[in-house]
């Protein structure tokens, strides 16, 4: 069985939303056609209140998913719709804004650390207008497994098979059969899992190192944290670790191979669908 390669590491940048909430944008929808069905991926993580504090105020979403995951901290979320939800330490978000949602995400807390990322899953041209669905997944629903090499895996979609025994992760049937994997790895250990050919597949670094792709090969690289390895498209994932510990997600979903077209909170298939998305907007029908 061969081992995906690293094909691109990409190093984040800089840069806030919300009302100025600093944050590494790590992949941004320029490059949509190379990560699809993944639209943008967010690393944010500050221990200065200043930098998150005033949070994300209402804001639509229409024609994709979010998927927000809470490494330390608090956040509410509120929506036009009448939700509300505590996204607290270790939990998930899954949010389908399909034909459209105004929500908030706002800190509930006004100093200390806050960490946690956000991901921008696509939504097929015929569910983007299906009704916006969404659920918040406290920590005790994510399954936490010990690795038979050290270390630990918690499975927030997909699933992963130890000696037989298959640990299914909370968040099922979406449309991009999504994979949304934290490995924790103390020094010198392996992980491996599967994924189908095809899905489009990247490593995050969260903490310390890890070694991703087939040992003794160049298409093996060291990740740090912030850092992300996009993978080849076939073969399992391989991820390593050296003298230190390491923690990474491993992200992976189905290509939709559609149009895109993107302006701000709205992801369609046509440019006529992204005006009646803003017209739609700013008239109140969301
Ligand atoms: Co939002």
């Amino acid at each position: 069985m061969t081992a995906r390669r690293v094909e691109q590491v990409i190093q984040g940048y800089a840069t806030s939303d919300g009302a100025g909430v600093k944050l590494t944008r790590v992949l941004d929808p320029r490059m949509a056609a190379a990560i699809d069905p993944f639209l943008l991926f967010d690393e944010f993580g500050s221990a200065e209140a200043s930098d998150y504090v005033a949070g994300f105020p209402p804001h639509p979403h229409r024609g994709f998913e979010t998927v927000t995951y809470m490494l330390v901290g608090r956040m509410r979320h509120k929506d036009n719709k009448g939700n509300q939800g505590d996204l607290g330490p270790g939990g998930v978000q899954w949010m389908s804004a399909a034909r459209g949602i105004v929500h908030e995400e706002m800190p509930q807390q006004a100093s200390g650390l806050m960490r946690g990322f956000q991901l921008w899953v696509n939504l097929p041209g015929a569910m983007k207008m299906a009704e916006p669905w969404y659920d918040d997944i406290d920590t005790a629903r994510i399954p936490t497994v010990a690795l038979p090499g050290g270390g630990t895996l918690r499975v927030i979609s997909g699933e992963h098979v130890i000696d037989g025994k298959v640990t299914k992760g909370p968040v099922r049937n979406r449309p991009s059969e999504p994979i949304y994997l934290d490995v924790d790895l103390p020094p010198n250990a392996s992980f491996e899992c599967e994924v189908p050919t095809g899905h489009t597949t990247f490593v995050h670094g969260v903490d310390g190192q890890v070694l991703v792709g087939p040992p003794d090969d160049e298409g093996r690289k060291a990740i740090d944290a912030r850092q992300l390895a996009v993978m080849s498209r076939e073969g399992k994932v391989v991820i390593a670790t050296g003298a230190e510990p390491g923690r990474a997600l491993v992200i992976a979903g189905k290509p939709f191979k559609e149009p895109i077209a993107h302006y701000g909170p709205f992801v369609m298939n046509t440019e006529a669908e992204l005006r009646q998305a803003i017209d739609d907007f700013r008239n109140g029908r969301f």
